[in-house]
């Protein structure tokens, strides 16, 4: 049972939404979304009665970037590029954030440049520049490279520079050099870029691909294993995960220590056995935030999700608060990954009933909140290489990148030109304004859910505890927390299961109550009223919230 103390930082209570900026919207007809789109799209998140009423944006990377992995290929990480506006508009949708009550979350790419960055372009100029320490070089065999590191999007993760006769490093793309973080000089550049992006008042910092930070640099060939593709082929025991990762976040937490509100959240994508949690350091001295993407990644099963939950809620230090996410700029959205053999609306909807009430900061990616569907792209539509690289065994990462769609007008609402990625089959019936004028829609549910959770302690402050003596494919917990005068409960059921249940929880169920009022369903047509642990039933994948007395 969790104890409310001082004023918990504000990310405990936040609600954070991910704005991709090339899909957001488009303000000047090239086809591309842009800062100035974003600010004019800002009532729609907050400030008015119709808005969502999220707390922060996360904006996937605005930098100058050639785009190979865009904006994840970063070319100056102290302005804006062009196709998004300028540092001047970026400003500007920062001041119209913050008069909203939004904060800004900036991603930093910290384990990689653009190979035209000029600190690569500078390092790879001989091996004899000032700058050839920033990156890793190594030389190879005559015929190998100096290991057998296989790169996260296909091949090796080793590529020559004719030039010098060595070969660089880089865990994703030839066009994406791993900076060397033992290398004083990097860090000091880095906590530079962070102190410049603090000083013009963001919020905190989304750090990508954290786990990767650090290399075993005697390069030792990584144990091989069975898998289909390259990169699964071998056991990431030296490439990631090393030591000196988390000797640079404990540096990275005490660079921003004089900016007290800024919240750290990182993406690891670790499976050693601290797993994504081992990034809150010992004592929380490194991130205040650590995705953790098992959820995401597990099938819509209750059992798996009851284990999973419960791990990864236990494994988050005190100090330490986990982000809930479904859905990112990385995969299908989970509309079609969880409902692939299901109704893919309904188990949506009780997904989102998940993700505000789990302990922990929810993560938004937009449109998910429309119950917006993957594109469902042609060949010929793909820009992602990674998507194109395994295009058509697996589906990538363009589908869950097409244009928001805002309204009936042509392209959406999101362009007067032709849109980078084509909009999701459904945006007819799937958009911002159809989703306002109907009360069962997904839109509806997400605000509904958001004030609900807002409006209650034990969802913003409460411990996690799992109910046991339910059905095997419904999921039962409660959330409570202990204030100074009283105790407060919210119990959430989700039947998993594609039929009704009806469910009598045995006397011996860890439950606080067994009566209480219901609060919210997934289900449109179930009216609120009382509840009893005694006997209530679960639509087909259907979830439910009860206030519990
Ligand atoms: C992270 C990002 C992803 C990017 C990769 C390399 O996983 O989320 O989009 O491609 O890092 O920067
Ligand atoms: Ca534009």
């Amino acid at each position: 049972m969790s104890l409310i103390h001082a004023a918990p930082p504000w990310w405990h209570s936040a609600v954070v939404y991910q704005i991709y900026p090339w899909s957001f919207q488009d303000s000047n007809g090239d086809g591309i979304g842009d800062l100035p789109g974003i600010i004019s799209r800002l009532d729609y998140l907050k400030g008015t009665p119709d808005s969502l009423d999220i707390d922060a944006i996360w904006l996937s990377p605005l930098y100058p970037s050639p785009m190979h992995d865009f904006g994840y290929d970063v070319m100056d990480y102290c302005a804006i590029d062009s196709r998004f506006g300028t540092l001047e508009d970026f400003d500007r949708l920062t001041a119209e954030a913050h008069r909203r009550g939004i904060r800004v979350v900036m991603d930093l790419v910290l384990n990689h440049t653009s190979d035209q960055h000029p600190w690569f372009i500078e390092s790879r100029s001989s091996r004899r520049s000032e700058k050839r320490d920033w990156y890793y070089w190594a030389d190879g065999t005559a015929h190998h490279p100096p290991s057998n590191w296989a790169a996260r999007f296909g091949g090796s993760a080793w590529t020559k520079d004719k030039h010098t006769g060595q070969y660089y490093l880089h865990s994703f793309l030839p066009e994406q050099p791993d900076l060397n973080w033992t290398n004083p000089a990097v860090r000091d550049a880095m906590f530079g870029v962070v102190r410049f992006w603090l000083e013009r008042g963001v919020d905190g910092f989304r750090l990508d691909a954290i786990n990767w930070l650090g290399k075993d640099t005697s390069w030792p060939d990584n144990p091989r294993r069975l898998a289909w593709r390259s990169y699964y082929r071998q056991v990431h025991r030296y490439d990631r995960d090393q030591p000196q990762a988390h000797e640079t976040l404990r540096a990275l937490r005490v660079a921003v220590k004089n900016y007290p509100d800024t919240m750290l959240v990182g993406e690891a994508s670790s499976d050693t056995p601290g797993g994504p949690a081992a990034f809150y350091g010992s004592g929380t001295n490194e991130l205040h935030e650590v995705f953790d993407f098992r959820l995401l990644r597990s099938p819509w099963q209750a059992d798996v999700f009851r284990r999973l939950i419960l791990e990864s809620d236990r494994a988050v230090p005190g100090g330490g608060w986990p982000p809930i996410v479904f859905s990112n700029h990385d995969q299908s959205r989970h509309i079609d990954r969880y409902g692939k053999d299901g109704d893919p609306v309904r188990r949506a909807r009780a997904a989102a009933l998940l993700l505000f009430t789990l302990r922990g900061t929810p993560f938004v990616y937009y449109g998910e909140e429309l119950g917006l569907r993957d594109g469902r792209l042609r060949r010929s539509d793909l820009r992602d290489p990674y998507t194109i690289r395994y295009w058509p065994w697996k589906k990538g990462r363009d589908p869950a990148r097409t244009p928001m769609p805002w309204d009936t007008s042509p392209h959406a609402g999101f362009t007067t030109g032709t849109p980078w990625l084509p909009l999701s089959a459904d945006w007819r019936r799937t958009n911002v304004v159809q989703g306002q004028r109907d009360t069962g829609s997904m839109l509806s549910l997400y605000k509904r859910l958001i004030r609900v959770k807002k409006g209650s302690r034990a969802l913003t402050a409460g411990s996690y505890e799992p109910i046991d003596g339910g059905p095997n494919d419904c999921l039962l917990f409660h959330r409570r927390v202990q204030t100074d005068t009283h105790q407060e409960a919210m119990l959430v059921a989700i039947n998993f299961s594609t039929h009704a249940q009806t469910i009598s929880l045995p006397t011996s169920a860890s439950l606080p109550q067994r009566s209480g009022r219901l609060v919210l369903s997934t289900d449109p047509q179930r009216s609120e009223g009382r509840w009893s642990a005694d006997r209530f039933s679960l639509g087909p994948e259907e979830g439910m919230m009860v206030e519990i007395e």
